[in-house]
């Protein structure tokens, strides 16, 4: 015979003292699925019949009242009853409701709780309410706030103003206009336009895309080496060099109440790096989020030094010192020779190879790659890079690292670039190679920000400055494939020292220190003066094939990285570019926009292009084979 476990009941009824308690159980966060709607539902009904209930108190179990709708379900056929429907229920109930919120009631949560006729937040209130009479009170009914229709008026206009500025997102201005329609019609029109516009951004691929975002997010926080290892333990950290990068580490570390000690190479080097870590608190003291006594307690975990012996009690280091193997190789022989047994060593390096980092000192099971993105305290990326003979609770103490300084960790192999930089520099060649064939920069800097990056690629360039770029291609130079096409464009630029905003001038003018660009009429001259050279007549290219070309090299490069097994799934590399790269977070990055824009397209384009450039628009084997078995990059994310 078999025996189902009956599904646990997400929502309990009980009657104490004339008072139905309705108990949202529905862990973690008591999400509004189905049955618990269809509980709340009963449920009021039920208090409804009862001659014995006067009063009726909804509570949620755990840490939340009720923290939103059940985001699993979107896209799925509904199920009935909607949560209209259910808020109506509540609110028609002739027994006060009183909604006890103790924790989170967030989206669909705080519409329970609004449809409720009392929100508390302690529990013996409600016997107030009974001792007073007890009246039914409709938020329905409540319109004294709304009598200043100017003061309101001028709230919505500035709420609009404020979500015009969420570039490319469809939802925040859906909201005004419920919120306008609740001003401006009956409560019931209210309620049918709020359901016309939920039912719009349901539609909305944007819902598919953040939702996998949402997912992705979380997903990338399970490693085999999180499931098989614990971490060490981190209190005391080390970051070694106070340069950018440095710097921001260091800040980022001490903001998760670490104590930590930098290392700079001489007192002059300190001075400044310690420097550079007082100039970002001073930003925020300017901007009156912090106290100067705040930022002079938080500066009391923070030690400077210029001998390795100061890190001898350090469970952590952080190497960022310059982007060369020697100076790499020089500072892990020091820390290899200081460092107490079982400190974690890593290192922040952009593109060199952490096994050889590794293999030059005695305990290679404890160096790891941590890759920071700049600015380091705000960019929530960290890419934990692992190399071959790492021990397992080395990475997992890299993920604990991340969770510590509120960070969206995610695990890369070892090669050149990791998963960000390598993907980056694919679509960055990508672009060269339009620019050159006769697309402007300031035309693909355009068509990247419609997509809804924040920049376009030769601006990211600007900011970042362009001489790191100009380095890594030095360093190239000599294992290039002489076949591929190498554009010379930013090069010439570099040579001139336009590196970008740093000295007033890259891809675009920077006229009186300004950080918005203006494009440049010299820098077009010097593109035409390379097209000629490599003998290109230019041609006109829409914003839509932009577009595809951009996004094919880095769909393409995404799937070699996850082919190899750099990137665990492809939802990593979602999450890599979204954090990492700027790439729209509501289309939920790379891979999940080729999902939807369907494989056999992308590699459908990626064929097209490779009629000009077989070199470059060699198609990953993994897009091959998916396109063939009719399946998605999503059927990989499933572990
Ligand atoms: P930086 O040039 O601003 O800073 C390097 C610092 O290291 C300097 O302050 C220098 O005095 C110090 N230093 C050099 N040799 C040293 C030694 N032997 N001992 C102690 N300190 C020493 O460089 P940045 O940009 O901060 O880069 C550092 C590392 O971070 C590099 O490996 C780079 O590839 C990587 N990185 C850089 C990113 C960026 O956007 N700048 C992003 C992610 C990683």
């Amino acid at each position: 015979m078999k025996h189902d476990n009956p599904a646990p009941q997400p929502v309990h009824y009980r009657v104490h003292q004339h008072i139905a308690h309705i108990v949202v159980d529905n862990p973690p966060v008591n999400a509004l699925g189905v049955a618990v709607r269809r509980g709340l539902q009963q449920a009021i009904a039920q208090a409804q019949a009862d001659a014995d209930v006067h009063a009726v108190l909804i509570v949620g179990q755990g840490k939340a009242f009720i923290a939103g709708a059940d985001i699993r379900e979107f896209g799925l056929p509904p199920l009935p009853p909607s949560l209209p429907d259910v808020c109506n229920a509540i609110e028609a109930c002739s027994k006060p409701v009183v909604a006890a919120i103790h924790g989170p009631a967030l989206g669909g949560g705080l519409e329970v709780a609004m449809s409720a006729h009392y929100r508390v937040a302690s529990l013996a209130y409600v016997r107030h309410v009974l001792g007073e009479g007890g009246a039914v009170r409709r938020t329905c009914d409540q319109t004294d706030a709304m009598a200043d229709r100017a003061q309101q008026q001028a709230a919505i206009d500035a709420a609009r103003a404020e979500v015009a500025r969420k570039r490319g997102l469809f939802s925040p201005a859906k909201i005004v206009d419920c919120v306008q329609a609740a001003l401006d019609g009956s409560f019931e029109g209210g309620l049918r336009t709020e359901r016309m516009l939920f039912e719009q951004c349901m539609a909305s691929p944007q819902r598919a895309g953040l939702i996998h975002s949402f997912f992705a997010e979380r997903e990338v926080l399970k490693s085999p080496e999180t499931k098989s290892a614990k971490p060490r333990s981190i209190k005391e950290v080390g970051v070694i060099g106070g340069g950018t990068m440095g710097a921001g580490i260091t800040v980022a570390m001490l903001d998760a109440g670490l104590h930590v000690t930098l290392l700079e190479r001489d007192e002059t080097a300190l001075a400044q790096g310690l420097a550079r870590v007082g100039k970002v608190y001073d930003g925020l003291i300017a901007k009156q989020r912090l106290t100067p006594e705040g930022k002079a307690a938080i500066l009391t975990h923070l030690t400077g030094a210029t001998d390795y012996s100061a890190l001898a009690q350090a469970d952590l280091v952080v190497e960022a010192v310059f982007e060369d193997m020697a100076v790499k190789h020089a500072v892990f022989k020091q820390l290899d020779a200081v460092c107490k047994p079982g400190a974690v060593l890593a290192t922040n390096t952009s593109y060199l190879d952490i096994n050889e980092i590794a293999n030059a000192i005695f305990r290679p099971q404890d160096v790891i790659g941590l890759h920071f993105f700049s600015p380091a305290n705000i960019m929530k990326l960290l890419e934990i890079v692992v190399p071959a003979k790492v021990s397992a609770d080395v990475v997992a103490t890299g993920f604990e690292l991340a969770r510590l300084l509120k960070k969206v960790p995610v695990r890369a192999g070892v090669c050149d670039g990791f998963i960000g930089n390598r993907i980056l520099a694919t679509y960055r060649t990508a672009a060269d190679h339009m620019m050159e064939d006769g697309a402007s920069p300031y035309e693909i800097d355009q068509m990247a920000r419609s997509f809804g990056f924040p920049m376009g690629p030769y601006e990211v360039s600007d900011l970042a400055g362009g001489d790191i770029g100009w380095a890594t291609r030095k360093r190239r130079a000599a294992t290039r494939d002489p076949k591929a096409r190498y554009v010379h464009i930013a090069d010439k630029l570099c040579e001139r020292g336009w590196f970008g905003q740093k000295t007033g001038r890259g891809w675009y003018l920077y006229p009186n220190g300004t950080r918005t660009g203006v494009p440049d009429p010299e820098v077009l001259a010097i593109v035409a003066e390379e097209r000629a050279k490599a003998g290109v007549t230019p041609r006109a290219f829409t914003a839509d094939e932009l577009q595809r070309r951009y996004l094919a090299a880095m769909i393409n490069e995404g799937a070699k990285v996850v082919e190899e097994g750099i990137a665990l799934r492809p939802l990593d590399v979602d999450v890599t570019l979204v954090h990492g790269y700027g790439f729209p977070r509501w289309r939920g990055g790379p891979m999940k926009y080729a999902d939807m824009v369907g494989l056999p397209q992308i590699l459908g384009d990626i064929h097209t292009f490779a009629l000009d450039d077989p070199q470059f628009w060699q198609p990953a084997d993994l897009l091959v084979q998916l396109v063939k078995e009719g399946r998605e990059f999503e059927s990989l994310n499933k572990t």
